[in-house]
């Protein structure tokens, strides 16, 4: 019962619609996410593609079923995106209109959302509202996404504004990224981006750092100085969508951890929650969720030529030893 030794939420990844993953279907799966987290992500549902296909149709069958299934099991749940580049549908990126009418098209998008789950249920607590606007390369390169080129430079501050008027008070406001744990640069230009907002008062609860991250990137103490940076600013920290890839030292392909490595992995996902657990207080933890249930769902083998054994329970739903280094940490 990982989350019970935890006075932070802790959360998972999870498919839901037609996935054959889908939490909605999948009886290990239940089991295991009813007996160890507290909070779920949805890991696509909730992405702009499947929610809001069309500019004047929303679609929210799936997510509502995947949202009962929390309501009933006592799990809240983190959403999970409103503005990004990536898994947008079709009529977004070809929107064509003035910027007036793509700042009137983001305001509804993010209002009709947010407001849908607000409205109908009590336990979303959190949004990643922007995700993945820098580029790696640092400075203060923003991606050009079309949100930026239609809505304007300010469209991360007009999305926190439109998300927190629907959202209310209560409910903890997210930017999302991946690699500053491990990018100096990256991270300098999102606590830029934090310093305007917090001197225009725009609503920012907190900074997701996604920790796609590896056995050997980034080390400790890096990781450690990115999160004081975020505490520093009066922000909340959560590792929204955490897992370990193999080292790049290791090329050969193997179908499964040798018992030395999955000792391995379980020391890093100690050493690693231990590192958050030190960096950030208790009053600035928004939480640590894994981004998957099995090795089976992860994405981290969707895309590669070789296996990746990520999250803390193997393909056949027996937990690793990593799920032991995580609550040990705790
Ligand atoms: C990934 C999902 O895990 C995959 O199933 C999907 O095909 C692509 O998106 N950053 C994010 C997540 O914010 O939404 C991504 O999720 C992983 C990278």
């Amino acid at each position: 019962h990982l989350h019970s030794l935890a006075d932070m939420p802790i959360g998972v990844a999870v498919e839901a619609g037609g996935a054959i993953n889908s939490i909605l279907t999948s009886t290990p799966r239940q089991a295991i996410v009813e007996a160890h987290f507290d909070t779920v992500t949805p890991e696509n549902i909730m992405k702009p593609f499947l929610l809001h296909p069309q500019q004047e149709t929303y679609d929210f069958a799936n997510a509502d079923a995947l949202m009962d299934y929390t309501v009933a099991q006592g799990l809240v749940v983190h959403g999970h995106v409103l503005i990004w580049h990536a898994q947008q549908p079709d009529w977004i990126n070809n929107f064509a209109g003035t910027q007036a009418d793509w700042q009137a098209m983001m305001d509804d998008h993010i209002a009709t959302i947010v407001e849908h789950f607000a409205q109908n249920y009590d336990n979303v607590v959190s949004w990643d509202v922007v995700n993945e606007a820098f580029l790696d390369g640092g400075g203060s390169q923003l991606r050009d996404s079309v949100w930026r080129l239609g809505v304007g430079d300010d469209y991360i501050a007009r999305a926190f504004t439109s998300a927190r008027s629907a959202a209310g008070a209560n409910v903890d406001l997210y930017y999302n990224d991946y690699g500053m744990e491990n990018n100096g640069s990256k991270l300098n230009s999102i606590l830029a981006m934090v310093d305007e907002l917090q001197a225009n008062s725009v609503p920012i609860d907190g900074i997701g750092f996604q920790m796609h991250v590896n056995m050997d990137y980034p080390d400790v103490g890096t990781f450690k100085q990115a999160l004081a940076k975020v505490v520093s600013r009066g922000l909340k920290v959560k590792l929204t969508e955490m897992d370990v890839a193999r080292s790049t030292l290791d090329t050969d392909r193997i179908s499964q951890l040798t018992p030395e490595m999955q000792i391995a992995l379980a020391d890093r996902y100690q050493a690693l929650v231990s590192a958050y657990l030190e960096a950030v207080p208790a009053a600035s933890r928004g939480g640590i969720t894994v981004w998957g249930i099995t090795d089976a769902d992860s994405w981290l083998n969707r895309n590669t030529s070789r296996l990746e054994f990520g999250v803390l329970f193997n393909s056949d739903f027996t937990p690793k030893p990593a799920l032991q280094g995580f609550a040990d940490a705790l």
